[in-house]
């Protein structure tokens, strides 16, 4: 049963408001002994004329404010709130049941049904490495796709590659002059760096080199927009070998996509957006380059084509999301990219409002921050400062994989090398995911390896400790016979420890709604955190194997079993993977 709900529509009923602007409005009380549920009465002063301690104090008297509840719940108020105080055992029955019958699907729901949403992830740059920036759109993008996907949307996973644009006519250009087929095929992407960076040094060389260098690049992009066959093939093949590195990262964290449509797919589609937008009258000569002017929003203008003729970015982001609205008739549309493109966005959408396009509004624009690391000798970086994804991920499976054999060995080494490898693989992708989500996502990261591996941190290895820690308690009790029980038993789970995991865990659901909501999976992480805190007090203050009384062991193990669920399903929803021993 969600007590939320039950009390939003009591209190609709009783005061008229809308069911979800109560939602919204209800807290949960900053101290346990205040209650599970608080509702301020401030909105009703204005249409009652009085003040809102008084309406509270007269709130809640009225019957039908506990009506379905069965006795379940009491009603206080304190000052201008109105504080509802669910029954403690049937509380902890309530979410124990629940959660033990939904397992690691706890926390699911169907607001989503039948509503497509698009979410845009990842778009790396073909023929440019994967860097540590884009594990962070990758990693957010496919959190967010597992939360909409569990509250009942149907998600679709873009991926808009960075797969057009005249670049591609210099790595023509270069690959021409100075590819090595071998080092492409050993590894493509070191390869088309080079021959990229070699294309700049030599334009450095002299004025003539530069001209011709660039001209040569011009006439390939040229022949590559009109579909010469040979500039094609070559395109395509970088694009191939370079997708098919990335999908090994990807493989590796295990996040697929549903379409990867890059901004090559919707270059032939431009000119009916230039078409739309000369008809509406919308489009303006300036310097040679054709742009919608955005004075009236307060922005500068969309440059949509350039005055050589050529498609840009931003022409190719209209035809995009039209191409989407086309498709897949979307109720929201997601832009998972880093705030220094916010500009960017902007000027799309409001290009989109303009043309009289509303579902702009359904269009957003989930911008983040940037990871810093905090000892920049962490890696040696030749190129720039790039530090590619596969090297991270790579350095922190290694330093996971020392403290799992150290921990291991501490037990008189009770795990195979094997083991070893699997669990810091899990581990330590899942500290790295952890580490670029449990903040709000505009916030800069400052990366320490240190903080990211500690164990008894705000970690990933933490919450899967813990994890593996219950899942260790929960075999001992079938091994000893004393698994299994009525579940009626979780009642009893009335303690103050007990409670606080109990409502730590109620909790959850709301959390994951809001992650949703706001675009910031950090909900989620900060409930499970929670929730594993809770759990972990009551491990230290309370035998859980070890009790003589029947129906308290039973209870205990059932909450054991729902914070694991829960755990697990928390972890899921960030992109996090978990084991069974550690
Ligand atoms: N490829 C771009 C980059 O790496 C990101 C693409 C963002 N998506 C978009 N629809 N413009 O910076």
């Amino acid at each position: 049963m969600d007590y939320k709900d039950l009390i939003a529509s009591n209190l609709s009923e009783c005061t008229g408001l809308d069911k979800d602007q109560i939602s919204g409005l209800i807290e949960i009380p900053p101290k346990l002994e205040m209650g599970d549920f608080a509702f301020p009465c401030f909105v009703l002063a204005k249409t009652l004329h009085k003040a809102p301690p008084m309406i509270a104090n007269e709130l809640k008297e009225n019957p039908e404010l506990v009506k379905g509840f069965d006795g379940a719940v009491t009603v206080d108020c304190a000052g201008p709130y109105i504080n509802f105080k669910i029954d403690k055992g049937i509380l902890a029955k309530t979410v124990v049941s629940e959660i033990v019958s939904e397992g690691d699907q706890y926390g699911n729901r169907n607001i989503g049904e039948g509503k497509n949403v698009i979410i845009e992830f990842s778009s790396p740059n073909i023929a440019k490495p994967f860097h540590v920036g884009h594990a962070f759109t990758t990693i957010l993008g496919n959190s967010l796709s597992n939360i909409y996907t569990r509250l009942g949307y149907n998600v679709i996973r873009f991926n808009h590659l960075g797969d057009y644009g005249t670049q591609f006519g210099k790595l023509i250009t270069a690959y021409r002059l100075w590819g090595d087929e071998k080092a492409m095929q050993e590894n493509p992407i070191d390869e088309l760096t080079r021959i990229y960076v070699k294309f700049h040094d030599e334009c450095k060389v002299s004025p003539e080199a530069e001209k011709e260098l660039e001209d040569s690049a011009r006439d390939n992009f040229r022949k590559l927009e009109e579909g010469e066959e040979e500039e094609v093939a070559l395109w395509k093949r970088f694009r191939d070998l370079s997708l098919e590195v990335f999908e090994k990262t990807y493989k590796r964290m295990g996040i697929k996509f549903d379409n990867y449509n890059g901004e090559s797919f919707y270059s032939s589609r431009i000119p009916a957006v230039v078409e739309m937008l000369e008809s509406k009258g919308l489009l303006e000569e300036s310097e040679g380059a054709k742009v919608v002017k955005l004075d009236d929003e307060g922005l500068p203008p969309c440059l949509v084509v350039k005055s050589d003729g050529t498609t840009i970015y931003a022409s190719r982001d209209l035809a995009a999301v039209l191409y989407r609205h086309e498709e897949f008739n979307f109720y929201k549309n997601i832009y998972v990219v880093g705030l220094p493109q916010q500009l960017h966005f902007k000027q799309v959408f409001a290009v989109l409002k303009k043309a009289g396009y509303d579902f702009a509004d359904d269009c957003v624009h989930v911008g983040f921050g940037l990871l810093k690391f905090k000892d920049n000798t962490a890696f040696s970086t030749r190129a720039g400062n790039i530090i590619k994804l596969d090297d991270f991920l790579d350095k922190t499976t290694e330093k996971t994989a020392e403290i799992i054999r150290k921990n291991s060995e501490l037990r008189g080494g009770d795990m195979t090398d094997e083991q070893i490898a699997e669990v810091s693989e899990v581990v330590g992708l899942g500290a790295v995911t952890y580490t670029y989500l449990k903040a709000g996502r505009e916030k800069d990261i400052f990366f320490d390896w240190d903080d990211m591996l500690d164990f008894e941190g705000d970690t990933a290895p933490y919450l899967i400790y813990t994890y593996a820690r219950i899942k260790s308690i929960l075999r001992k009790a079938d091994e000893t016979g004393v698994a299994g029980g009525s579940i009626d038993s979780a009642a009893k789970l009335t303690a103050e420890d007990e409670y606080a995991v109990i409502r730590s865990l109620a909790d959850f659901k709301d959390a994951v709604v809001k992650a949703a909501e706001s675009y910031e999976p950090f909900m989620i992480s900060r409930q499970i955190a929670l929730i594993a805190r809770n759990f972990n007090r009551f491990y230290n203050n309370s035998r859980i194997l070890n009790v003589d009384d029947d129906e308290v062991r039973t209870a205990r193990l059932k909450l054991c079993e729902a914070v694991a669920f829960c755990l697990k399903s928390g972890l899921d929803m960030l992109g996090i993977g978990v084991v069974e021993k550690m």
